[in-house]
């Protein structure tokens, strides 16, 4: 079968890239991306497209290309679903605040809704795929919700888990390492709706890039991948403590052991710690489903990998107050960065938001600089994590519009962020303007510290 019109639900970090790059590379497709958030829809119309909600390298210039010619935003999700032949479910799966499995398990509260609305919509018969990350076997659900409303539609339920990284969303999508695609392999009609995916992804996708598996294992594949990344994290960053411990330096040993062929370069960049909407979330779920089945040696396995973040964001902000002479009561901190990491605006478990509660129940007065993160954005991180009053948030809190703002007359300056454009701020009269002994801890391995120290800085980055 021919694909004509996609719908994909959830206009988010996930559904709004992928779905803006499919409609790019298929212009014969119409692609309707819907959302019950109607703030976002609109900024996703905006006329000025560099006002679309989410900030990714490229992506504002994919839209501009498909936009309007077959690509749409809609908050009218019941005729998307009705028109559409593929509908990807690209809502959020954010982890369980409630009830049983609070702090670990996924909320499919989103993805539930979803799928009862399509039930209740659907006219004809329809692939329905699981773009989200969801535990594994939740396509099993989502069949008997749709299989049950009786109007005799036919579903088939894919699994397409996304792997892109926010901050090179669109370099992920054009040149993707693989396309996961699970179905059902063991019939017909199973067999073609995973043809009808390969077909889309063809647009631009080489055949030998596009992976087919069971549903389960597509699914568990995801959680599995981000498993993966985050415990490199963890285990670089717990070495970067051992290396503080032993004038060892962590970059060093990253660069030693990174050029083993078997161990490879990537993701092995000490720092404060892992953030993101995903790796946590999806961990917690992979140490949730461990324990369901009565696996408790995994779960403890990969549970460690989030004790370790968690540890590695409050060393960094006792490492702060120790080196400010055991007290930041009153002192002023330049937090520069907030989202959590550089080339996007998204701010969900930065470190920088742990961080800088930490600090604040120390009393400390944080002032922010990020170059895509607005006021709003950074005082509602804070306010939902519920440690103190709004008031006193907005008190001890100042968001600013320039890194050498920020940094004036600070005690000290934490790099939370590895923006780019933090390497050439003009460090000499940020020095200039700061309180002495005037501290840097550079929480991103990302400044020259030789440079640094030489203009008088007291200098601590991770993991040297
Ligand atoms: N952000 C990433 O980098 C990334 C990468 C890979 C996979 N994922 C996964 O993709 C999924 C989506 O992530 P995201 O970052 O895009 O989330 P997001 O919160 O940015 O977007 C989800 C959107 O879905 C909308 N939504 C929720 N329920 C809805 C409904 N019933 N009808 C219409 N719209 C609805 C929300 O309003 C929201 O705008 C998650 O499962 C996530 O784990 C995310």
């Amino acid at each position: 079968m021919k694909v004509k019109n996609i719908c994909c639900i959830g206009a988010g970090y996930v559904g709004g890239p992928t779905m803006a790059i499919i409609a790019q590379k298929s212009p014969e497709i119409n692609v309707t991306v819907v959302d019950i958030n109607e703030k976002r829809i609109a900024a996703w119309n905006d006329p000025d497209v560099e006002k679309i909600p989410i900030y990714e390298p490229g992506l504002a210039e994919v839209v501009a290309e498909a936009r309007g010619r077959n690509l749409f935003f809609s908050t009218d999700v019941d005729a998307a679903i009705d028109a559409a032949d593929m509908i990807f479910i690209s809502v959020n799966t954010p982890t369980k605040t409630y009830g049983m499995g609070k702090g670990m398990a996924a909320d499919l509260k989103y993805i539930e809704l979803c799928a009862r609305q399509i039930a209740r919509v659907a006219k004809n018969d329809k692939i329905i795929v699981e773009k989200s990350t969801l535990p594994v076997r939740t396509a099993e659900a989502l069949k008997r919700i749709l299989d049950n409303t009786g109007n005799g539609v036919n579903f088939q339920i894919l699994s397409n888990p996304e792997f892109l990284a926010e901050g090179t969303a669109v370099t992920d999508l054009h040149k993707p390492d693989r396309v996961l695609i699970g179905g059902d392999l063991d019939t017909e009609a199973g067999r073609e709706a995973i043809q009808a995916l390969v077909d889309v992804y063809g647009h631009w996708v080489s055949d030998d890039n596009i992976l087919t598996t069971n549903v389960w294992s597509s699914e568990l594949s995801k959680l599995t991948a981000n498993a993966f990344l985050a415990q490199r994290v963890s285990s670089i960053n717990a070495m970067s403590e051992l290396c503080e411990v032993t004038e060892a330096d962590v970059q060093e040993v990253a660069k030693a052991i990174g050029m083993d062929s078997r161990i490879g370069p990537k993701f092995l960049k000490a720092s404060v710690g892992f953030g993101g909407s995903c790796f946590q979330k999806d961990i917690l779920n992979l140490v949730y489903i461990a324990k369901s089945f009565g696996l408790n040696e995994v779960a403890d396995y990969w549970e460690q990998v989030i004790l370790m973040n968690d540890h590695q964001k409050r060393r960094f902000a006792a490492k702060i107050v120790k080196t400010l002479f055991n007290t930041v009561s009153g002192k002023k901190i330049a937090l520069l960065g907030w989202a959590f990491k550089k080339d996007t605006n998204d701010t969900r478990e930065s470190a920088a938001i742990y961080v800088a509660d930490y600090l604040l129940n120390e009393q400390a007065e944080i002032v922010v600089y990020d170059p895509k993160v607005t006021k709003e954005q950074i005082l509602a991180d804070l306010d939902y994590l519920g440690t103190r009053s709004e008031e006193e948030n907005r008190k001890l809190i100042t968001v600013v519009n320039s890194a050498q703002e920020a940094c004036k007359a600070a005690h000290a300056v934490a790099v939370m962020t590895e923006w780019d454009a933090f390497k050439t701020l003009d460090w000499e009269a940020i020095y200039e303007g700061m309180l002495k002994p005037a501290f840097l801890f550079d929480g991103r391995r990302l400044l020259d510290k030789e440079a640094l120290t030489a203009l008088g800085f007291e200098f601590y980055a991770i993991g040297s």
